[in-house]
């Protein structure tokens, strides 16, 4: 352990740069495999750097050609350079210019982070400390520049040029096969959004014009014959763009604004001032190979980097422990925004669900770490579900307890105090507190605690004063390096529901712990007292999951069931049968776990059956609500001695019961639901929805014609999401028929890799026997690709994280062949080899002898001298 401890970064070791960066004019000269970059630096010295401190510029597997200083070469005893570093040993203590040759290989890099080649197309990934694999550079988001461009390269092998900023001139270079374009960023921005893109693509264009005049070009640009399928991206940007205006009152300010889809690719999209690049799956989109799941996601993350232009951008962060400053918030905005394209409750919990199936578990195993991080060994590991998604809860709680109004002016404050800065959560929070007149202390302890807080709520009622007591318990237990925590400021949105199903308007007496419906849990344990209570009401607590939280109340089953009837927050009658469901599976996993079946509850099925006939339901509510726990969910409420073919079992037997219980309704609703032509608006979907909701169920039910009806689906539908739905209940319930549509759907997408990736993840996530092997031989089919990141997550990552039976197989199979993948994965790409292994980071909660599997193959991994700093990372922490 001590050798990689060296490497840790602090966040208590920040200190501001000793030099400044004013201005960046790069010229870049493509070649594909020694492109030359030529990088001309306006150095100065912060204030109060004392003259002769080092200079050390960051670099990653560099060669410095040549080196000028001020338009001389220097001494060779006055620098030092090596592929990390740059440095130069006594600067002058004057403003200086620095001017750089690099030559760097694009065709080798199979990383993906620096300037890199997909399908021919030149591109850079710069977040987090990419830039330094380009030039020798002050590579940390303190540091802000303004950027000149100039790319050179050949014409025919790229004849589109793009950088950050305005286009400023362009042309040909005479007497050559070249061309160049100049693009200039008035903006200073931090190296991380820096990016260039050259190759030849094809390209659909639009415009916008910003409320205060100014006409933006906008444009998308992919590989030649995709631009059909590039309207929904164009249309989600226009849209993007006009909510920011009227919701934040935020504009664009550049001329132009360019999207680039790439084929390979890390992540998901990247924020790169006027340049965003794309992975092509949140950017290509047409009714016959996206689902609606993809339109709502191309939807998002279309919204969600062009939200960063303010929230990411203008107001970038100060080092990277502050990285939640700006996907927390702006996670929250996009979340916001398709909320206001969409269904609102149905949002809130489908991002709920995401929340808990993605985020607490994390918070509940080794790498656990708080919204703001303290510490890291590759910043890289730190794009996690807990610094985006509850990130976003925590800005989602302050708007809770500041109200709309004192939120909006808190916002409206950081952008206008911050506009230009690199910012910290101190300085965000300090504008809302001031803003809202508030302490915001204890809140901040959201950014510090790791973990999922924990409530427990008892409750007593006194039909002879006409009162209710509220008793609240918080609980945090320890996390990897905090093993004891303060209690924290929680809100918690409450109804009282009265026997008639009406809310109860609440008279607190704490009221100053009680701001309209959200009571302000900030002790340990607090009581609250409601008057005027006459008969004994039915709680509602957390509505709209007011707080990422877990709850431990102890409603009757007949309570849930009145909530589930009756709450007037749509969000909590989802939690309710959620409720209802876990528990009725807990009981039944017990059961099996002692090597009992028990019989299915009679009350929560029929009740499934009166949502799923409630035609006063948005059908995407209801399939919401029919929708079970799944099997991850549920191995994280169990959380130790997870037995995961007990849980599977369970689930099925519940969902076979379901199926039976209303084969009819099923089949009928299948047959009648979602027969409009396509158009990917949120009622259609939630049809959509409702519909392979009731084929799964109809697969599971005794009608007899069940194969030939969802045979008739996978065959007859005219778009991806009914396809793919109907082709996953037949690969999951081994029906027959599932192969003929296989081998159809295999024929027909052929030669369209992200269609193909949803065929592998049908048959990688089948809960049977025979799918590691399956999975194995379908890394030899002629679609797949061990170097393209989306394939590999589309088949393995699908595995590892989508099917909980077959990847905790009892005989460890799943986790060698995991260790397997990660070996070979881990010299080309070590950030997806790293994300791949953090499958493994509910190892501790698995039954002993699945665990003891799970931890050979870790520590054999951690043994392996070569391992990446990232995977190592992962492994590491796993294991401690
Ligand atoms: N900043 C990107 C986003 O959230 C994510 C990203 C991180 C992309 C690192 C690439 C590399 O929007
Ligand atoms: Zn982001």
């Amino acid at each position: 352990m001590s050798t990689t401890d060296q490497t840790v970064v602090r966040l208590e070791d920040y200190r501001p740069p000793a030099y400044l960066i004013d201005r960046v004019d790069l010229d870049v000269r493509l070649h594909p495999s020694a492109t030359r970059v030529t990088a001309v630096l306006a150095i100065r010295p912060a204030e109060g750097t004392p003259a002769g401190t080092p200079l050390v510029l960051d670099g990653d597997g560099l060669r410095l050609e040549h080196l000028l200083l001020d338009g001389r070469s220097p001494e060779p005893e006055a620098y030092a350079a090596s592929p990390v570093a740059l440095t130069l040993h006594c600067p002058p203590a004057q403003p200086f210019r620095l001017e750089i040759e690099t030559v760097i290989n694009p065709e080798a890099n199979s990383a993906l982070m620096g300037l890199y080649r997909s399908s021919g197309t030149y591109c850079t990934q710069c977040e987090a400390e990419g830039f330094r694999r380009i030039t020798y550079f002050l590579d940390r988001p303190d540091v802000l520049a303004v950027y000149t461009t100039r790319i050179e390269a050949d014409r025919t092998e790229a004849p589109v040029l793009l950088g950050n900023g305005n286009p400023v001139e362009a042309g040909p270079i005479a007497g050559t096969e070249r061309h160049y374009a100049i693009w200039h960023d008035p903006h200073p921005k931090p190296a991380y959004l820096f990016a260039l893109v050259a190759g030849r693509l094809a390209s659909v264009h639009d415009t916008f014009t910003t409320r205060s005049g100014r006409l933006v070009r906008l444009a998308i640009h992919v590989e030649p014959g995709k631009e059909d399928m590039c309207g929904w991206a164009m249309d989600s940007l226009k849209r993007s763009m006009a909510w920011d205006e009227h919701v934040f009152g935020l504009e664009y300010d550049l001329d132009v604004f360019n999207i680039v889809a790439v084929s390979d690719f890390n992540m998901g999209a990247m924020e790169n001032k006027g340049l965003n690049i794309f992975n092509d799956k949140y950017v290509l989109a047409d009714p016959e190979t996206a689902t609606d799941q993809d339109y709502g996601h191309v939807e998002a993350v279309i919204a969600h980097e062009y939200f960063h232009n303010w929230t990411g951008n203008r107001i970038t962060c100060r080092d990277w422990f502050q990285l939640c400053l700006k996907e927390g918030l702006t996670v929250f905005r996009d979340q916001e925004f398709s909320s206001d394209m969409r269904s609102r409750p149905v949002k809130r919990i489908a991002d709920v669900r995401m929340l808990k199936s993605h985020q607490f578990p994390e918070d509940a195993g080794p790498l656990a770490h708080p919204v703001r991080p303290r510490a890291y060994r590759e910043i890289n590991n730190f794009y996690t579900a807990t610094v985006y998604e509850k990130g976003a809860e925590v800005v989602r709680m302050l708007k809770t307890l500041l109200g709309a109004e004192d939120f909006a002016a808190g916002m409206a404050l950081y952008i206008r105090r911050h506009d230009g800065d690199a910012a910290t959560i101190e300085q965000f929070l300090a504008c809302f507190a001031e803003a809202g007149g508030r302490d915001l202390e204890q809140f901040a302890l959201w950014y510090e605690q790791a973990g999922t807080p924990r409530l427990e709520v008892t409750s007593a009622h006194d039909p002879d004063t006409a009162t209710l007591s509220l008793t609240l318990t918080q609980s945090l237990g320890p996390t990897p390096g905090q093993a004891s925590k303060l209690p924290m400021l929680i809100p918690v949105r409450l109804g009282l529901i009265g026997p008639e199903g009406a809310d109860i308007g609440l008279r607190p007496r704490e009221r100053d712990r009680v701001q309209g419906d959200v009571l302000l849990l900030s002790e340990r344990s607090q009581t609250f007292t409601f008057d005027g209570v006459t008969e004994r009401p039915v709680l509602s607590l957390l509505r709209g999951f007011s707080a990422p939280v877990t709850v431990n109340a102890t409603p009757s089953p007949a309570d849930l069931l009145f909530l589930l009837q009756h709450d007037s927050d749509p969000f909590n009658r989802w939690q309710a049968a959620q409720d209802l469901a876990t528990r009725e599976l807990m009981r039944l996993y017990a059961a099996r776990r002692k090597g009992d079946v028990l019989a299915v509850d009679a009350a929560l099925v029929s009740a499934l059956g009166d949502v799923l006939t409630d035609e006063d339901l948005d059908p995407a509510f209801r399939a919401q609500v029919l929708h079970l726990p799944g099997e991850a969910d549920l191995a994280r409420d169990i959380g130790r001695d997870v037995d995961p073919d007990a849980i599977l079992s369970a689930r099925t037997q519940l969902r076979h019961a379901i199926g039976r219980a209303h084969g009819q309704t099923f089949a009928s609703l299948a047959d009648r639901l979602g027969r409009r032509p396509f158009a990917p608006d949120a009622a259609d979907a939630g049809e959509r929805a409702l519909k392979g909701l009731c084929l799964a169920y109809l697969a599971v039910s005794d009608q007899d014609t069940r194969a030939d009806i969802i045979a008739r689906h996978a065959r007859e539908a005219d778009n991806m999401t009914d396809r793919i739905a109907a082709l996953s209940v037949l690969v999951h319930e081994h029906l027959a028929g599932a192969d003929t549509a296989l081998a159809a759907f295999e024929r027909r997408h052929a030669g369209h890799p992200l269609a193909m990736d949803k065929w592998f993840t049908v048959q990688a996530t089948s809960p049977h026997a025979g799918t590691l092997t399956i999975v194995d031989a379908l890394t030899r089919h002629p679609a797949f690709d061990w170097t393209n990141p989306n394939r590999v997550r589309a088949l393995v990552g699908a595995f590892t994280t989508g099917n909980q039976s077959q990847f905790t197989r009892p005989d460890g199979a799943g986790f060698v062949y995991l260790g397997d993948v990660v070996e070979r994965l881990d010299q080309r790409n070590p950030q997806l080899a790293a994300r791949l292994v953090s499958a493994f980071r509910s190892w501790q909660a698995l039954e002993p002898k699945r665990a003891a599997l799970a931890e050979g193959v870790l520590s054999k991994l951690a043994g392996r001298a070569t391992l990446s700093k990232d995977t190592r990372d992962i492994v590491e922490r796993c294991l401690a």
